[in-house]
């Protein structure tokens, strides 16, 4: 069914494997229309109740944007493929279900700006990050603009942007971009456990916890008001019965 990706679903984990190793899993656009498939999948399938990314091959990710795709670019045909990849990228962040970015490798670019439009990242120790778009003339399109500076800071983002330097997984740990480093590995490992349990908690209050997320920032405190909506979304509901129910009856909550 896709052109670029492997997938595997395993107890409710759908891992998908971005699968160009010879080009570091560079993004063109048969990448991106299979990422949109994909994402349909991942929303009508009940059977796919959260999804982890990961690059083929040791060394990278996704090492950025298919360079090789830019060359006859002009100006209009530039701005369709940042927004379509931006679209793209939206899909990932609004998902109703976790995904988790195992970056076990060169995150460059697009690479780096599809791990910030996952949930949570997870790198392994080899694991390096950058924008490095300005090398190229250019800026990142996918979102990193706004993302990376959500995630490590004005300062920081434009450091990363203006410089186009490459950090470690230890250090992209340590400014936050990255939840947790472990050894290459054990990466997928610990990505399908702590996936794993997610999948344990109610799917409803973690698909309002992504959403709610989402709105941070939003103008006028809009953010503050989804949280309130969606909080009150979760009140009545079986999930939410469950719960509260299983803490009272000093039992643990049984989710479906
Ligand atoms: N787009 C298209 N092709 C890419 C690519 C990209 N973003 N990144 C890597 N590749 C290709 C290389 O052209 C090479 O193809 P070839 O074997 O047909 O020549 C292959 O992937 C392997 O890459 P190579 O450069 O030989 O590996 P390396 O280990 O020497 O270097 C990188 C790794 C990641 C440092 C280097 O590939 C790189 O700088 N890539 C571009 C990163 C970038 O600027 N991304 C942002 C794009 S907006």
């Amino acid at each position: 069914m896709y052109q670029t990706l492997l997938t595997a679903l395993e107890n409710g984990i759908l891992t998908v494997t971005l699968n160009r190793p010879d080009k570091l899993n560079a993004l063109n656009r048969s990448v991106f229309d299979d990422l949109f498939l994909l994402m349909d999948e991942v929303e009508a399938d009940p059977n796919i109740r959260g999804v982890i990314l990961t690059g083929a091959g040791p060394k990278a990710f996704v090492a950025g944007a298919d360079i090789s795709e830019f060359t006859s670019l002009g100006k209009e045909e530039a701005m369709a493929l940042s927004k379509r990849g931006q679209d793209c990228f939206f899909r990932i962040e609004r998902s109703s279900k976790p995904i988790l970015a195992a970056v076990n490798g060169f995150a460059l670019g697009g690479g780096c700006e599809l791990a910030m439009s996952c949930h949570v990242r997870l790198a392994s120790e080899n694991a390096k990050f950058g924008q490095p778009e300005v090398n190229l003339g250019l800026i990142p399109g996918y979102g990193g603009t706004q993302r990376l500076t959500q995630l490590v800071g004005k300062g920081r983002a434009m450091e990363l942007m203006m410089s186009g330097n490459m950090i470690s997984a230890a250090e992209a740990y340590r400014i936050g971009l990255v939840n947790q480093v472990y050894p290459a590995d054990a990466l997928l490992e610990e990505s399908k456990k702590l996936m794993a349990t997610i999948l344990t908690k109610g799917p409803n209050a973690v698909r309002h916890v992504i959403a709610a997320v989402n709105a941070c920032g939003s103008p006028n405190d809009a953010g503050y008001a989804e949280e309130v909506r969606r909080f009150g979304e979760c009140f009545g509901t079986d999930e939410m019965k469950e719960g509260v129910g299983a803490f009272l009856e000093k039992r643990n909550p049984r989710f479906s």
